[in-house]
């Protein structure tokens, strides 16, 4: 058995992102069909313990002291350094290692692993004090929700789980701006949790769209709708800093106030896509993960805005998820029920996006498949050519 595992272990150490994703789903799958009654039990009865003890051990630094240090560390060593009781750090260690979030090297010493170094990246803390200060609540009340609702696929954003989980009548979006600790978290895991490699700009011909000699210095040039704290507009500016026209990021009044990045030759200003958008006949209007937060009408109501500021050679690209017909993955699955519970909303096909695009009078014009094992994707959009 040994020399098994050795050899998957072997062949992982130079596979590619994609077959790494695809070797992790088929060892689950492997591990889930050996499982008894009894491992299934606690693997979900536990569930919950899991994300609480990852947040304490990041609230405490156990994971930066473990993995800031050269070799081992005992019980006593790690409990010295985040001022803890070496009782209950013991108990903490132990249980860390059942799930692989460090490693017991030999009794009472411990090692940071992988999994430990993954927990110390900033976009990481962010995102899990985002799903486990937020995201979970609606996730506990997503049962009684469904159920009131008699099983019917939601569409009222103004009624969702976590509306019921949070006793608010108020947006997401909104709770977040008045909880600023939780908009802070959300707007770091946006602007982070991208690898530089896995971009729009990879794939899409900027050049080549604009090289027609349409451009110039007062016209748009690229308008991200919904762009978060402006990461995005600046790489744009810094891959192409010679095309001539304004780079702009919108976004809503607290983000745009209290985060936005402060980069040269992007202007930053505050818009609600749901009035009609301010800046007329960009060459560019994009957004990423923005109509995935809403449900039909709303995004029909958000494209028809863009449509109407459209000149004839702009082009709207939507970065989106686009599910495959089957076999869709974890992630993306888990995103689409995460965005009905928040916002009544959903993940979507390439003909959900079609049929969404073409309502507003508007065409697909081409998919650029930039992370096919996350079905990430720009779609080109444009107004009708006899329009
Ligand atoms: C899922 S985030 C995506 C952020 C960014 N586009 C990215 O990909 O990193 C959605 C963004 O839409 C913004 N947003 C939500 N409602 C909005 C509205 N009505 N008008 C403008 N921006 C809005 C949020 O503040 C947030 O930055």
């Amino acid at each position: 058995m040994e020399t098994a595992f050795d050899e998957i272990a072997q062949f992982a150490t130079t596979a590619d992102r994609d077959t790494r994703r695809s070797l992790i789903a088929s060892l689950r799958k492997l591990a889930n069909s050996l499982e008894d009654t009894v491992g299934t039990i606690h693997r979900y009865g536990h569930i919950d313990l899991e994300k609480a003890m990852i947040q304490i051990g990041m609230d405490l630094g156990i994971f930066k002291v473990l993995t800031g240090t050269d070799g081992p560390l005992t019980v006593e060593e790690v409990a010295q350094r985040t001022n803890v009781d070496p009782q209950l750090m013991r108990r903490f260690l132990r249980y860390y290692n059942t799930i692989n979030v460090v490693t017991e090297v030999s009794a009472g010493r411990f090692e940071g692993n992988n999994i430990t170094k993954n927990l110390t990246e900033k976009v990481l803390e962010a995102a899990l004090h985002h799903y486990y200060e937020l995201v979970s609540g609606q996730y506990r009340t997503m049962r009684s929700y469904l159920k009131a609702n008699g099983y019917q696929n939601p569409t009222d954003e103004t009624h969702t789980a976590f509306h019921e989980a949070f006793n608010t009548h108020v947006h997401p979006f909104q709770w977040m701006t008045e909880h600023p600790h939780l908009l802070d978290h959300f707007n770091t895991y946006m602007a982070l949790r991208r690898q530089a490699d896995l971009s729009w700009l990879t794939v899409y011909p900027v050049r080549e769209e604009t090289a027609g000699g349409g451009m110039t210095a007062d016209r748009a040039l690229y308008v991200n709708v919904g762009g978060g704290i402006g990461h995005q507009c600046a790489e744009f500016r810094e891959t192409y800093p010679d095309i001539p026209g304004r780079v702009i990021l919108q976004d809503l009044p607290a983000t745009i106030e209290r985060r936005a990045l402060q980069t040269a030759g992007v202007e930053n200003i505050a818009h609600d896509f749901f009035e009609p958008q301010p800046v007329k006949g960009a060459k560019f209007y994009y957004m990423r993960g923005v109509p995935h937060n809403h449900p039909p009408h709303r995004v029909k109501q958000l494209f028809a805005n863009i449509r109407d500021a459209m000149a004839a050679d702009s082009v709207l690209l939507v970065d989106e998820t686009v599910l495959p017909s089957t076999g869709v993955g974890f992630i993306a699955a888990s995103i689409d029920l995460t965005m009905l519970g928040a916002f009544a909303s959903m993940e979507r096909t390439e003909s959900d996006w079609r049929e969404l695009v073409e309502s507003v009078g508007l065409e697909l014009v081409r998919s650029y498949t930039y992370n096919a094992s996350d079905n990430e994707t720009v779609m080109d959009i444009r107004l009708p050519k006899s329009s």
